[in-house]
């Protein structure tokens, strides 16, 4: 059993999808072999396809962006299914885990039907995944004793995710929040991350609040 997981995140640093996609190989039993691949803005080469259509289940992780993909996504995705089409390879089942930064991991419904039409269009199962809202909040509480709370949700449907994907069964569609309220979520993030940040970066609350005409 080989697992293709590919973090498809454009970020060239750390990223949501890739601390995902690490909680999930930790779930992941130890007969299956799973490839990491990390797909940033570079793409991949021909050789890296040809090792894909080789696994069992392709994983792909990745944020959304403008309510889809990520264009550097879209464009694998394109290269994917001409070698697929090329080499007869059909026999993969996708799953995909996306992030986004907004609260409600609802916000991917459309993202997920882009990957199941894509997958309708290469003639590939789709296995479902998880759509988890805010997303950067998952980064930047990676160290911190409550990550476990906020994220119980996710942590326990990977699990659900890994067995399903360990015998290419279908998983349903889960959505996911963080296990708090949102307004205390948008507090917290105003307060804990927006204003520092706005700081380091030599901005007053004037500066952030300026509207451009
Ligand atoms: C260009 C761009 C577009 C984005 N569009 C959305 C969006 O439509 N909805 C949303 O909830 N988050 C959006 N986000 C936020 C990302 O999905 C979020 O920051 C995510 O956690 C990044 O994941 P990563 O670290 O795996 O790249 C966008 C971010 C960028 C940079």
């Amino acid at each position: 059993m080989k697992i293709a997981a590919i973090n498809a995140s454009p970020k060239t640093g750390a990223s949501n999808s890739g601390i995902i996609l690490d909680k999930l190989n930790g779930y992941i039993g130890k007969r299956c072999e799973i490839v990491n691949y990390s797909l940033s803005s570079k793409g991949f080469s021909e050789a890296v396809y040809s090792d894909i259509v080789a696994s069992d289940a392709v994983v792909l992780a990745f944020p959304l962006y403008v309510d889809a993909l990520p264009s550097n996504l879209l464009k694998m995705l394109i290269e994917l299914e001409g070698y697929i089409s090329r080499n007869n390879a059909n026999d993969i089942v996708v799953y995909a885990i996306i992030n986004n930064g907004f609260y409600e991991g609802e916000q991917t419904r459309i993202a997920f039907e882009i990957i199941q039409n894509w997958c309708d269009r290469a003639r590939l199962k789709f296995g479902g995944g998880i759509g988890q809202g805010a997303g950067e909040t998952i980064g930047v509480m990676k160290n911190s004793s409550i990550s476990k709370t906020l994220f119980g949700a996710l942590e326990r449907e990977l699990n659900r995710l890994a067995e399903k994907i360990e015998s290419t069964a279908a998983y349903e569609i889960k959505y996911l929040t963080p296990f708090l309220p949102r307004f205390l979520w948008s507090l917290a993030a105003k307060y804990a991350f927006w204003r520092p940040l706005a700081a380091k970066n030599k901005l007053s609350m004037k500066d952030i609040e300026k509207r451009i005409a």
